[in-house]
């Protein structure tokens, strides 16, 4: 049996942190878990994993040079700056609907990605990523590699950000799935998850026969216990940074 003892450490780490107005990152990531997003722009990072699902899904989508990556991780004076600056240049209003407030944005925790359509000249806080050609493509098949368009239109008051078609955001397979299939954001996602899954009651994902068990744990419920599962059964855990863990199991159901 695989064995995990649940820490509070557990609940601010993984592919599932909520990151909002409401909830502030937790912590940054570790410097090690970065690497650049592709494989010519050094400057700009990424989660690894995330990355490496990125690099995929342009691949896939045959991107070649048509899509440019604009910002990925930054260190959180960068967001400051950038807070700062558009707060000077474009007002208060515009600030708060495409720029998160420091210490509130997904860029600062590496799961998050902007992109752009190449052209000549590319805005840095909303570049253009139209619903056309080798953008929707890119947007079409992100969902399988883990990634979910983050803030789409009609959503923005449960998101808090204005829509923006450009900023994707790694919340890994196949949660990016029901997510995009449902027409979840993520704040919904997890509060589907929390009122309607428990170890007992986990929901069930099938896609070509593979059978995906999810479930939601609250942090105070579960720091300090044992979480056991068979060996033979992939497991992944991440914290949602608002008071609870998500166990995602391949194949098999234990508790
Ligand atoms: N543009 C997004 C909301 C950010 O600044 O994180």
């Amino acid at each position: 049996m695989s064995r995990k003892k649940i820490t509070h450490e557990d609940g601010f780490q993984g592919t599932l942190l909520l990151i909002s107005p409401e909830h502030a990152l937790d912590r940054q990531p570790e410097r090690r878990s970065l690497v650049p997003a592709v494989e010519n722009c050094p400057d700009i990072l990424l989660e690894r994993t995330a990355a490496r699902m990125l690099k995929q899904t342009l691949s896939e989508v045959g991107a070649g040079g048509r899509i440019a990556v604009v910002s990925g991780y930054r260190p959180h004076q960068e967001q400051v700056d950038i807070w700062e600056d558009t707060l000077q240049k474009e007002g208060e209003t515009f600030t708060r609907t495409y720029v998160a407030k420091p210490g509130h944005s997904e860029h600062e925790s590496g799961l998050a990605i902007d992109l752009a359509e190449q052209r000549e000249s590319i805005d840095f806080i909303c570049p253009a990523f139209p619903r056309t050609g080798i953008c929707q493509r890119f947007r079409r098949a992100a969902p399988f590699r883990g990634f979910v368009e983050r803030y789409p239109a009609g959503k923005e008051r449960v998101t808090g950000i204005g829509a923006e078609p450009w900023h994707f955001r790694y919340v890994g397979y196949p949660h990016s799935m029901i997510m995009t299939r449902d027409g979840m954001v993520l704040e919904e996602y997890l509060q589907f998850l929390k009122t309607e899954t428990s170890p007992d009651r986990p929901y069930c994902y099938e896609e070509d026969g593979v059978r995906i068990h999810i479930c939601y744990l609250p942090l105070d419920e579960w720091e300090g216990r044992e979480l056991t599962w068979p060996d033979t059964f992939p497991a992944l855990l991440s914290g949602t940074n608002e008071g609870g863990l998500v166990l995602t199991c391949w194949g098999g159901w234990y508790a």
